[in-house]
């Protein structure tokens, strides 16, 4: 378990702000009492309608997880964040199969695994001197099984999960916490994409579920009805193996 965690009156950074699960993270956090919120955005544009909305209580940060300096000027400029939620992320289909994997595989390990050692490395020191605070990555059910046309996805979600235990264990000594969300089919553009919007469930589920989750202390959040499905049977295992107590693996 982790220590409980409240995100009232906190200062918030959300990766991929604009659009799909993040953009619902950022409304659903500020009506639910943080404090600000700063866009992580590849195109500063794209959220006038939510700076209209919120006023001040929103600041665009240009974030791209393939380019590192716009990482390092982000941490730089956003001194005060006390939650860094880790949400941007890109699924490309390819399956094992075909030659465009490799390449899949590579932009993907890029964007949804370098991309979090690289938020993980420049935000740690930020939430240290505020605190300790949260580090929130949004892995998936494909980070535990993968699926054929999904695969190189599945790998690097698979990754990125692996990195998030560790990063669980490491930013515990500075008083961190570190919460894996697993969502199943989620509706924004990456499902339809991916030919899953009939059975994609709303976004909403996921914002309120790391709230919650950050409140109860848990390191996963499963939020979803096949999440859930999953974690059934996943979660003795984790329970036993993965979330034994920060800083002592
Ligand atoms: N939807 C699902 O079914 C589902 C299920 C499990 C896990 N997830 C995970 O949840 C997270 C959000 O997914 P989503 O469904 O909301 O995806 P989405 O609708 O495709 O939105 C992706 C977001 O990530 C941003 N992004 C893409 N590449 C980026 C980069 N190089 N640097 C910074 N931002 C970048 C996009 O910004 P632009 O607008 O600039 O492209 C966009 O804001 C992802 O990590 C995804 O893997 C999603």
């Amino acid at each position: 378990m982790n220590s409980p965690f409240d995100i009232d009156y906190k200062v918030a950074l959300v990766t991929g702000a604009n659009r799909g699960i993040g953009r619902t993270i950022v409304e659903t956090f500020l009506e639910r009492g943080v404090r600000k919120v700063y866009l992580g955005l590849r195109n500063l544009e794209s959220v006038a309608d939510l700076e209209q909305q919120y006023a001040d209580r929103v600041t665009p940060i240009h974030i791209d997880l393939s380019r590192p300096s716009t990482i390092i000027s982000a941490a730089a400029n956003a001194q005060d964040v006390d939650i860094v939620i880790n949400n941007a992320g890109i699924l490309k289909n390819a399956s094992p199969l075909q030659p465009e994997s490799i390449d899949a595989l590579e932009t993907q390990m890029d964007i949804n695994v370098a991309g979090l050692l690289r938020m993980a490395q420049a935000f740690a020191p930020v939430l240290k001197a505020n605190g300790g605070g949260a580090f929130v990555q949004l892995n998936s059910i494909a980070s535990l099984r993968s699926f054929p046309a999904f695969a190189t996805y599945a790998a690097s979600k698979a990754a990125a999960y692996s990195i998030t235990q560790a990063l669980r264990h490491e930013m515990a000594e500075q008083n961190t916490v570190v919460l894996s969300v697993h969502p199943g089919p989620i509706a924004t553009d990456m499902a339809n994409n991916a030919g899953l919007s009939d059975i994609a469930e709303p976004p909403g589920l996921v914002a309120e579920g790391i709230i919650e989750a950050l409140k109860k202390g848990e390191c996963h959040l499963f939020p979803d009805t096949m999440a859930r499905e999953l974690w059934q049977e996943y979660e003795s295992f984790a329970r036993k193996v993965i979330e034994i107590e920060a800083g002592t693996a």
